[in-house]
């Protein structure tokens, strides 16, 4: 294993992806806020498939956390990211201050509609999307990578950055990577750490009640049944639900009843501290 080239400024972070283009290579980003885990390395593992050299920046990313969120807490293990990235073939991290991603006078924000006012997270974390949105704009214009991993846990995210570099005609292929899951079902985060053993124990019952969900609108039955059962039985697991919902996958529109697209449920719901968020892919049964 080689230890990445760690560039702490844009120019340095430029200066390697030129080398790298001279040479011919496609170039991978792969944006995270670290604290990494097995998920993140499979969304590297993507990015090497996708392209010859992987850049991970590494930036918790202070506009994109509400006042009364986790920002000051959020777990930060620096070294230890850095040697997972190294093992995992990331040839570059780029890791910046505040300073550099947000200078003196910092003045511009994405402004979103669309996917980014579904009601899903935007309901519940009003600036989240704007914050992403210019953080990753940012990150595309100062990399200009061929392709950028995002993964699928983040769906309504995945939806929002999809948007954005069509509108904003970035040049960058955007792929979705899948979740993953530990053993009992429950989806890889960073937050995960926060959970107590009791916490951790009841919070797999996320994922399997939107499995339960996705099976019974495969056989048919109706949308709002299975989502007024599903947001019980995730409250009974302890969870105080913030959403239970059915979208097109595509729009994050709510789905007309006879819809044979391809649908998603996604749910975030808090366990004693921790916010959980989570989402399958659903589709109705198609009638013959
Ligand atoms: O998904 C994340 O980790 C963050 O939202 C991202 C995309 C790195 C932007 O800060």
């Amino acid at each position: 294993m080689n230890a990445p080239i760690i560039a702490r400024t844009v120019a340095e972070l430029r200066q390697t992806v030129a080398t790298w283009r001279r040479a011919g290579a496609r170039v991978a980003l792969v944006p995270t806020m670290g604290a990494l885990h097995p998920g993140h390395v499979s969304l590297v593992d993507l990015a090497r498939a996708s392209a010859g050299r992987v850049v991970t920046s590494i930036f918790v990313n202070p506009t994109q956390f509400g006042p009364n969120e986790d920002y000051s807490k959020y777990p930060r293990t620096f070294d230890a990211d850095v040697e997972r990235l190294g093992k995992a073939g990331c040839e570059l991290v780029f890791a910046p201050s505040p300073d550099v991603m947000y200078g003196h006078g910092f003045a511009t924000t994405i402004s979103l509609e669309g996917p980014a006012k579904a009601g899903l997270e935007d309901a519940f974390r009003p600036s989240h999307f704007a914050g992403v949105a210019t953080v990753v704009a940012k990150l595309l214009i100062q990399c200009g990578p061929d392709v950028a991993i995002f993964g699928e846990k983040d769906f309504q995210q995945l939806a929002v950055i999809r948007r954005m570099v069509r509108d904003l005609d970035i040049p960058v292929e955007i792929i979705g990577a899948p979740t993953l899951r530990e053993a009992d079902g429950l989806a890889m985060s960073s937050r995960n750490v926060y959970l107590s053993a009791a916490e951790r124990a009841a919070a797999p019952v996320l994922h399997g009640v939107l499995r339960d969900c996705a099976a019974r609108i495969a056989q048919g039955e109706t949308f709002e049944g299975v989502l007024a059962e599903g947001r019980v039985q995730i409250e009974r697991a302890g969870f105080a639900l913030d959403y239970l919902e059915l979208r097109d996958a595509a729009t994050l529109a709510a789905p007309r009843l006879d819809t044979t697209a391809a649908l998603r449920l996604l749910a975030a719901a808090r366990m004693g501290a921790t916010r959980l968020i989570d989402n399958v892919h659903a589709q109705k049964a198609q009638e013959s």
